[in-house]
C-alpha cells in the first residue's frame, strides 16, 4: 500500500509517472462506484474544490468532511477514524494540523491516505506547481527557482520535488524560518543545487521562476505580529522580480496577501501564473489518486 504523505514517497520515475498522468486524457474510471474521504481540519478553497472535482473525473464520490465532525485524535483515536472509513472509501485525503495524524492514518494501510496539506507538507500543491512549469517550460530540468519568504510546508515539500525533477533552488529566508534541513539535504542528494540565503535579491538573480507564500500559514496566528516583523523586507516586489531571468514566472500557492508577501503588480501583472497554478491542482490531484489507486498497486 503507498501512500502520498510529502514528496520524498515518490522517486524520480514516480513523479515523472504523476505528472504525465495529469494530462485530461490519461483519466480512467479508477473510482466508478467507490467513494474518497476528504477530511478538513483547516479552511480550504483549492485543495477541497480541486480534490473533489478530481474524484468525479475518476467516476467516484467524494465526501468532504469538517475536522470537527469526527474529532481526529479527540472523539476517537486517528487508526480508528482510518479503519471506519477504509470500509466505505477507496482513498483517504486529509488536511490536518499535526502531521503525525497522517502518519498514524498511512499506518493503518488499508487504504492510500493523500496529505492535502498539514503544518510540515502539501505535496499535492508541489505536483501542482511542477506540473504548472512543465507546461510552460516543457523540460524542468537545469532551470532554477527562488523561493523568496518563510521556509513553511509548502516550501518543504517544494524544495524535495525540486529535488526529484532536477530543478536547482535558491532559498531566501530570515534567521528562524529556514526550510527544515533534513529536505534540503534531501533535495542536494538527488544532484540539485540548493542555495540559502537572507538576501531576496541574491535569491531571485537570474533564477527562471520566483516563489512566495503567506507569512503567517493557518495554526499559526497568533505569531502574526512577529512575523510581519520577521519577514519585512521579503517582499515579491516588482523591483525584486526585476532582477529575475527576462520572462521569469511568479508562482503563489494561494491564498495570496497583496502588500504583504507579494506586490500587486506581481501577482496580477504578466509573469504570474498562479491562476495556472489553482487550476492544475484538480489535475494534479486526480493524478495522484489515479497513480496511487493503479500504478503504485492500491
Ligand atoms: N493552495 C491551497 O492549498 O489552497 P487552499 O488552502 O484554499 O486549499
Ligand atoms: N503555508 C500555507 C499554505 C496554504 C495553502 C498554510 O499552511 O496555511
Amino acid at each position: 500500500m503507498r501512500h502520498l504523505l510529502e514528496m520524498d514517497d515518490l522517486n524520480e520515475p514516480e513523479l515523472a509517472a504523476v505528472l504525465d498522468l495529469c494530462d485530461p486524457g490519461r483519466a480512467r474510471p479508477v473510482l466508478a462506484g467507490r467513494g474518497a474521504a476528504l477530511i478538513f481540519e483547516k479552511p480550504s478553497n483549492r485543495t477541497r474544490n480541486a480534490s473533489e472535482m478530481a474524484v468525479v473525473g475518476l467516476g467516484g464520490h467524494p465526501i468532504s468532511i469538517r475536522g470537527e465532525e469526527i474529532g481526529l485524535g479527540v472523539r476517537e483515536t486517528v487508526e480508528d477514524v482510518t479503519r471506519v472509513l477504509a470500509r466505505y472509501h477507496a482513498v483517504i485525503g486529509a488536511r490536518v494540523f499535526d502531521h503525525r495524524h497522517l502518519e498514524g492514518m498511512a499506518a493503518v494501510d488499508e487504504v492510500p491516505v493523500v496529505n492535502l496539506l498539514s503544518d510540515m507538507a502539501h505535496p499535492t500543491q508541489v505536483v501542482a506547481d511542477l506540473l504548472t512549469l512543465r507546461r510552460r517550460w516543457s523540460a524542468l530540468s537545469g532551470r532554477t527557482l527562488a523561493w523568496v519568504g518563510d521556509g513553511n510546508n509548502v516550501a518543504r515539500s517544494l524544495v524535495l520535488g525540486c529535488g526529484l525533477a532536477g530543478l536547482d533552488v535558491r532559498l531566501a529566508c530570515p534567521p528562524g524560518h529556514r526550510v527544515d534541513p533534513v529536505a534540503v539535504d534531501a533535495a542536494r542528494s538527488r544532484g540539485v543545487e540548493v542555495v540559502e540565503t537572507d538576501r531576496p535579491a541574491d535569491a531571485v538573480d537570474g533564477a527562471d521562476a520566483v516563489y512566495t507564500d503567506v507569512w503567517v500559514s493557518m495554526g499559526q496566528e497568533d505569531q502574526a505580529a512577529a512575523r510581519a516583523d520577521a519577514f519585512a523586507g521579503y517582499q515579491v516586489s516588482a523591483a525584486l522580480m526585476a532582477g529575475a531571468a527576462p520572462g521569469a514566472l511568479f508562482l503563489h500557492c494561494l491564498p495570496a496577501h497583496r502588500g504583504a508577501e507579494v506586490e500587486a503588480a506581481v501577482i496580477d501583472g504578466p509573469a504570474s501564473v498562479v491562476w495556472e497554478q489553482a487550476g492544475n491542482r484538480m489535475h494534479a490531484a486526480r493524478a495522484v489518486f489515479q497513480w496511487l489507486l493503479t500504478e503504485a498497486g492500491a
